[in-house]
């Protein structure tokens, strides 16, 4: 197959995305950044340009989509790029109760950080393995637990680190890397596109979406299944099967539901 080799990142207008982009193109890689701002992502490729890298290569497309995988396939090929590492970051999270959010947007949740992800994955498999690439998929912390106040949240993060976990096993030995990226709290628009304004769990310290890259970045370079950015993240991650579901329910809710109440 010719072409020239790029990594993909989704959702890079903005948040981790953008950073990863940043650290992507620091150390070589040339890009194709995608999500739905245009000019978000034409203004990052300015940047990156600047910086004396490679401008990168622009798709804009609205990821939760049926067919939204196809379109990004058929839109690089007319490029004549190549993706050699593929990395699913495009995501959402809603806070609220399932019976109080919209049901059209809670699905819409499924079809970009689940349904996109895993057809991404697929359609681009092909390309990852003939050049012994690697998909980094950017699941969370919530992929450990059961958060209500962000149910389906939750569980199409615990589906991320799953399917990642269980394709790095099935590709071990041929050379392709596949890590699930979890971060803990980050600052970035999510909790606001979420609904929770600034972050609902008050003074916990967010980190920084550079942060997160970097970390996410050095791990998929060493081949790390799954990442955890931060101590208490990583503490978090490392003991959520010790505590009965029924505990940790207790505290996520008071946290996710409890500010909400609070707020009204
Ligand atoms: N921030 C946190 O605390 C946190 C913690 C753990 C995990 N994460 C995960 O990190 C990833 C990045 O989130 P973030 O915190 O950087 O949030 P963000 O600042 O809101 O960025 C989200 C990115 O996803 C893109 N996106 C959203 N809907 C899309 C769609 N339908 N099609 C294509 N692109 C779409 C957005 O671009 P457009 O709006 O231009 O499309 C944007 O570039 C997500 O998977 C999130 O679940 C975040």
């Amino acid at each position: 197959m010719s072409g020239e080799d790029v990594v993909l990142i989704t959702g890079a207008s903005a948040g981790i995305g953008a950073d990863l982009a940043r650290v992507f193109a620091r150390n070589g890689h040339r890009l194709a950044i995608a999500a739905r701002s245009g000019d978000r992502l034409s203004a990052l490729a300015d940047e990156i340009a600047g910086s004396g890298a490679p401008r990168p290569l622009l798709v804009e497309a609205d990821l939760a989509q049926a067919g939204a995988a196809d379109g990004l396939m058929d839109a690089l090929a007319a490029k004549g790029a190549r993706v050699s590492m593929l990395v699913n970051n495009a995501g959402f999270g809603l806070i609220g109760a399932v019976a109080d959010l919209d049901r059209a947007e809670q699905v819409r949740m499924i079809d970009l950080n689940v349904r996109a992800l895993t057809d991404l994955t697929l359609a681009f498999l092909p390309q990852v393995r003939a050049a012994r690439g690697g998909v980094l998929n950017v699941a969370s912390t919530a992929a450990f637990y059961a958060g209500p106040g962000m149910a389906v949240y939750y569980a199409t993060k615990a589906f991320v680190l799953s399917f990642s976990q269980a394709l790095s096993h099935e590709l071990k030995g041929e050379g392709v890397r596949v890590t699930a990226l979890c971060p803990g709290p980050t600052k970035t628009e999510f909790f606001e596109r979420a609904g929770a304004g600034e972050s609902p769990f008050g003074a916990m310290p967010m980190a920084s979406s550079m942060s997160v890259a970097q970390v996410g970045y050095d791990g998929f370079m060493k081949g790390k299944t799954v990442v955890v950015p931060g101590f208490v993240n990583r503490f978090l991650a490392a003991t959520s099967g010790l505590s009965p579901r029924a505990v940790s329910m207790q505290v996520i809710a008071r946290m996710q539901l409890g500010r909400l109440k609070a707020d009204r």
